[in-house]
Parts: C-alpha cells; sequence; structure tokens
C-alpha cells in the first residue's frame, strides 16, 4: 500500500506567493518519488490557489460540522464540506491537538467527523496524549478519544477513516531540544502505539476495519522519516514543520524514496 506523507503547513506560510512557490517546490519533489501520496494542508485562504493533480492531493485543516441550511448559511467564518469539495479538497485534518487546545471537545471533533465522513472527504482524526505516565493511562486516554471521535458514526464510513497518532509532547520545536515536557518519540514508541491503535479499532468496531490507515506525527523530520516509516509500523506520516520548508521536505521525500 502507498504510503501517506501529509503536509500540515499549520498557518504558514505568510504570502500567497510563497505559498505558491512552496506548493511548485513539494510538486516538484512529489514528481521524483513512487510508493507515496503527498497530501497539502494549507491555510484555507490559499486552497483555491492549487488543484490536485496525480502527484498531490489536497487536505483542509479544518471544517465545520454542519450543512448549510436550504437558502444559505449563516456561519460566520466556517468552511462547509461542500466548499470544501467544491474546492477540490479531498481530505480535512479532525481532531488535531493544536485545535483541542483552542477548546475544541471531543463532541465538536465527533460532530465534524461524521459531517465530512457523510460528504465523502477522508478524514485524518488525531489522538495523542499530552503526557506519558508508568501506569499507562495515557492509553486508555486514547482509547477514550477514539470512542468519543467515532461514536454513533455508522461504520460503513469508515472506509475514508484514517487515524493518526500525534503525541502532544512530540509535537513543536522545543521537542527538538529534549529540555522541556516535549521530546521527540522514537519509531519503536510509534511502532507500539500504532499497533495498539489498530488493535483497539478492530476490538472496538470489527475486523473490516483492519485496513485504516494508522499515521504518525510529532517533530517527523529528514533524519528520523525513514525510520518511521520503516520500523514505526505506520502506513503514513503527518509533518509539521518539516513540509513548510520546500528544501526540508524535498530531502525528507528524497530520503524516504
Ligand atoms: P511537527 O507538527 O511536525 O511540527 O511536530 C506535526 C503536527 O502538529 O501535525
Amino acid at each position: 500500500m502507498r504510503k501517506l506523507i501529509v503536509a500540515n503547513w499549520k498557518m504558514n506560510p505568510d504570502s500567497a506567493e510563497k505559498a505558491r512557490e512552496l506548493f511548485s517546490a513539494t510538486l516538484r519533489a512529489a514528481q521524483k518519488i513512487r510508493g507515496a501520496k503527498i497530501v497539502v494542508c494549507p491555510p484555507l485562504a490559499y486552497l483555491g490557489l492549487f488543484s490536485k493533480n496525480s502527484k498531490i492531493s489536497l487536505g483542509a485543516q479544518d471544517i465545520f460540522w454542519e450543512d448549510p441550511p436550504a437558502g444559505g448559511g449563516s456561519f460566520t467564518g466556517e468552511v462547509s464540506a461542500k466548499i470544501l469539495k467544491n474546492s477540490k479538497v479531498e481530505y480535512v485534518i479532525i481532531g488535531h491537538s493544536e485545535r483541542r487546545r483552542l477548546g475544541e471537545t471531543d463532541e465538536i471533533i465527533n460532530k465534524k467527523i461524521r459531517q465530512a465522513l457523510k460528504n465523502n472527504l477522508k478524514v485524518i482524526f488525531c489522538v495523542g496524549e499530552s503526557e506519558r505516565d508508568e501506569t499507562g493511562d495515557y492509553l486508555q486516554f486514547i482509547k477514550e478519544e477514539i470512542i468519543k471521535g467515532l461514536e454513533k458514526i455508522p461504520v460503513k464510513l469508515f472506509k475514508n477513516l484514517i487515524v493518526t497518532y500525534e503525541p502532544v509532547w512530540a509535537i513543536s520545536s522545543k521537542a527538538k531540544s529534549g529540555k522541556s515536557k516535549f521530546h521527540p518519540d522514537t519509531p519503536e514508541d510509534a511502532f507500539q502505539m500504532a499497533t495498539y491503535i489498530k488493535r483497539l479499532i478492530i476490538s472496538l468496531f470489527n475486523s473490516n476495519c483492519r485496513n485504516i490507515p494508522v499515521l504518525y506525527g510529532g517533530s517527523v523530520d529528514e533524519e528520523n522519516a525513514k525510520e518511521f516509516l520503516e520500523k514505526g509500523n505506520v502506513d503514513g506520516l503527518l509533518v509539521g514543520r518539516a513540509s513548510w520548508n520546500a528544501k526540508t521536505f524535498a530531502e525528507l521525500l528524497k530520503n524516504i524514496k
């Protein structure tokens, strides 16, 4: 199966011109590799600048949880599934820890996932604990995030579901310094977590869910990406900072080739 490499641009770059340059460079790098599918998730304002092609699919970083009523939707600042689909968007990130930190609850995440899946968008559903404890409570925490995020969503819609394990302590530039509670994860730990999540999904839902891809995200860069893919039992990567720099991302893609 082709690995999925998701470039989460977050709130970058700061101009349309730079966004075009980054996209073109990403496309050139993507054209040189096989065996991986690249998804670029730019800020909403830039989505219309790009069109998907055989190498790159487009993803959004958020979605609203309702269809607009007939006659128009009065939801200032929000973006509907239909708008995304009409902008050639195929994927949407939901449940990212940076949005949870801004107040997005499991209930909201559940509504967004349902809405996206109902509209045939592919959902990159992020889960991950903030801290590790020795008693293993973090496993229960992730289990609850998955149960609550997917509650009452028909399993038949899971064909478009992708789960991403992103430990919050491994996201952020601070993770590299190793000085605070932030530090990068290891491929060995990612292996255990991806295996746990895959088994959990099968036990919670059914064995038809065995093909739901699980990605890893958190301080993935050009140096560790290959190892995460080879040793992490993951079907792809969610890349933040390393995807905002054209050279770094090209190097990352080259290294996983
Ligand atoms: P990072 O971000 O690669 O910069 O740690 C990953 C993410 O938050 O999606």
